[in-house]
């Protein structure tokens, strides 16, 4: 009898944590789904622990209970995570700074601190982070979100580095807009400043009409499947064609040319905040 691996995925209540959940029990995995809501979150296929990534207790507590059941960890998918709607910078307030940063990133530090005992033990495992494109290619308004998942990439190539040592390697999953509930779930700015208003919601509509047309959460999910079985591993992995031709811009084009196409896509040379007299060119 073949020994499954066993993957724990966190955030599959919804959206690419719960399809890259699916299509890790079809690839053999056997596989632990979380939720803040624990199996309150319906019965998605998988079992569903409860976990807030936020929580030092929760986070030790969820890789008890796994390896209480399974007494191993083959692979884990950081993927909890959740965003600002489009906003000035201005208008969140440092606990809205600190929090997102408390799932997007430190939510997924606690994670991987957590399994590397286990891990080292085994002398392998694979740590799967679900970064963005807009943790490599920033853009304005989310500049939050951007910050934090540009800290899920530094984190993840100096932790690959690290472990490789141990048989574990870490890759980072960078998707565009996927569809999913993350624009429902996102938040609000909590400082928001009427002088932002018509900024604010001419890139809302702008990202809402990307999110319709978005990639399925599928196209995400193929990749970390990939990426996890992978025998030599990548460090990034783009998941997409917006993702892919962003990241080749990044990487190839001259900093003017991406610097202009951000620009334009967002039109951000035809709006301005009212009372907002420089240009900053
Ligand atoms: N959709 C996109 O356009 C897009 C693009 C690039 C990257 N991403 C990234 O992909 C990941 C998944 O997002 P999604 O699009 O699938 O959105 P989603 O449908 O809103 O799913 C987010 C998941 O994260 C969980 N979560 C949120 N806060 C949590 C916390 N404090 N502790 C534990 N779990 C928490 C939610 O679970 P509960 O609410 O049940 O706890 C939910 O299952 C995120 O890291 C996101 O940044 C998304």
């Amino acid at each position: 009898m073949t020994v499954k691996p066993i993957a724990l995925v966190t955030g599959a209540s919804s959206g690419i944590g719960r399809v890259t959940a699916n299509k890790l029990i079809a690839a053999g995995y056997r596989v632990y789904g979380t939720s803040r809501r624990g199996s309150q979150a319906g019965d998605p296929g998988f079992p569903l622990l409860t976990l807030d990534v936020t929580e030092d207790d929760s986070v030790t507590a969820v890789v008890r209970e796994l390896l209480q059941r399974e007494g191993r960890i083959d692979l884990l998918v950081n993927n909890a995570g959740y965003g600002i709607a489009p906003a000035a910078a201005e208008e969140s307030s440092i606990d809205q700074a600190k929090h997102i940063f408390d799932t997007n990133f430190l939510g997924m530090v606690r994670m991987v601190v957590a399994v590397l005992p286990q891990m080292r033990r085994q002398g392998k495992g694979r740590i799967i982070n679900i970064g963005s494109v807009i943790g490599i290619v920033p853009l304005p308004y989310v500049a939050l979100y951007a910050a934090s998942k540009h800290a899920v990439e530094g984190y993840s190539e100096s932790l690959d580095h690290e472990l490789r040592t141990y048989g574990i390697r870490v890759s980072v999953i960078e998707p565009a807009y996927t569809r999913t509930d993350f624009e429902n779930n996102s938040q609000l700015p909590d400082l928001p400043r009427e002088e932002f208003a018509p900024i604010r919601s001419r890139l809302t509509d702008i990202v809402s009409q990307a999110m319709a047309k978005a990639d399925e959460p599928e196209i995400v999910a193929e990749v970390i499947v990939q990426a996890a079985q992978s025998t030599r591993p990548r460090l990034r992995y783009t998941a997409g064609k917006l993702a892919t031709r962003l990241a080749l811009l990044r990487r190839f084009a001259p900093a003017s040319v991406l610097d202009k196409a951000v620009r334009n896509s967002l039109q951000l040379d035809t709006i301005k905040p009212k009372g907002h007299k420089a240009d900053g060119q």
